[in-house]
């Protein structure tokens, strides 16, 4: 009988008698699409984030099949191969890990045939097949043959209802694996169940993007703060002087209402009062702060008066919930509002959940991930995770799917 974790939701991977996995084969997905650089790994965390399912599995002698993409690759491409992951997880492992040159077809299964209880095998990109994003049933169904049981573990891919993702459940039994649980445990179950005060960071470019979580917020956290470029439509909804600033101007309306919803919410919603602004966006630009944005500068990251209005409430909050940056970060006379968020999130005793994608690449360029909670492996996930949106991967794994 398969028992549902009472907390998360889902199957999880321990609801399987250890003793079951002696021998068996697991086909794990996993979210192996790591940054490459001339074909080395510049962050390996998405692989070190896998090692808690892959090493259980080891301990319990199960027959270890991994699948993953890398890249949007267009057919077979030999620079999207996962030979470079292959050894990076080997090295991680400290074992050897086999990577075949194919992911479903007669070799491939002479090759998961002749597998030793205990070892790893990593199928090849699973995006050469354009099978897979089209989550192709008879091409599931393939995969499926590998495995007599599917543990999904790719958070990162979740928003994706693709074949290794999705597809695959209707021919296994499918359960989460621990990385799916972590996430779980902090972006669902931390933010439905927090530690008051919560407060929300949210930044990044575009109010389009990012509507959808903040209105999702909005009326469950306790302090909203709104940064990056997209604060800038929200100004000027509010009246305030944005000079060239980034603005959306048919997003305009959506600001006005939302700032109108906030009204009538239990959300305190905090805007940026002072900016850095300059007439250009490079590293040698010449910056100064300002109050009024004057009409021929725009504004590329809060001021120091809104840091310090930041910092005040993640010092005295529960739960701080951070997904997008305050400022053009990348750039270092934009970057400080961003690395000041990431420096208090790191000295707050707040459960400090960081979203993936640009603020978790800021918090490991300020050499502070050690310091959060929990930094999520999903950008996009993340994302409409944190809008609501239920994910297909995740869906899968319910009780009643
Ligand atoms: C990601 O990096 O966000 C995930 O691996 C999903 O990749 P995708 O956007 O190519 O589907």
């Amino acid at each position: 009988m398969r028992v549902t974790s009472p907390d998360l939701g889902v199957r999880s991977i321990t609801d399987i008698p250890t003793a079951e996995l002696s021998g068996r084969r697991v086909l794990v997905r996993v979210d192996f699409n790591v940054p490459l650089q001339e074909g080395k790994i510049t962050d390996d965390a998405r692989i070190v984030a896998a090692l808690p399912t892959i090493q259980y599995l080891i301990k319990y002698k199960a027959r270890v099949i991994l699948m993953s993409h890398l890249g949007q690759p267009k057919g077979v491409t030999p620079d999207l191969s996962l030979a470079p992951v292959a050894e990076c997880l080997a090295d991680l492992l400290h074992k050897p890990v086999t990577l075949v040159s194919d992911c479903v077809g007669p070799d491939v299964a002479d090759q998961v045939a002749s597998m030793e209880p205990g070892s790893v095998l990593l199928l090849e990109n699973i995006r050469f097949y354009p099978e897979e994003t089209k989550n192709d049933p008879v091409f599931a169904e393939k995969l499926a043959k590998l495995g007599d049981v599917f543990i999904q573990d790719a958070f990162g891919t979740a928003h994706r209802e693709h074949a290794s993702t999705a597809g695959i459940a209707a021919y296994l039994p499918a359960y989460a694996g621990f990385l799916i649980q972590k996430e779980l445990t902090f972006l669902d179950h931390a933010i439905k169940h927090p530690k008051p005060p919560f407060v929300a960071i949210i930044g990044g470019s575009k109010v389009s993007s990012k509507m959808g979580v903040l209105t999702h917020l909005l009326g469950k956290v306790d302090v909203l703060v709104i940064g990056g470029a997209m604060a800038y439509t929200f100004l000027k909804a509010q009246g305030k002087p944005v000079g060239k600033s980034m603005v959306e101007s048919d997003r305009m309306a959506d600001a006005r209402a939302f700032l109108q919803q906030e009204a009538a919410s239990k959300t305190r919603v905090i805007l940026p009062v002072d900016h850095v602004v300059s007439d250009e966006v490079s590293e040698s630009a010449s910056t100064t702060v300002c109050k009024d944005i004057p009409a021929d500068r725009m504004g590329l990251d809060v001021g120091p008066e809104t840091v310090a209005l930041i910092r005040k409430e993640v010092a005295a909050a529960g739960t701080v919930l951070w997904n997008g940056p305050l400022g053009v970060f990348e750039l270092t006379p934009f970057s400080e509002g961003t690395f000041a968020v990431a420096n208090a999130l790191a000295e707050s005793p707040a459960i400090t959940i960081v979203g993936g994608g640009d603020s978790g690449a800021a918090i490991a360029k300020a050499g502070l991930t050690a310091h959060m909670t929990h930094i999520s492996t999903g950008g996009g996930a993340s994302l409409e995770f944190l809008e609501g949106i239920p994910l297909p991967g995740i869906t899968i794994l319910g009780k009643d799917a």
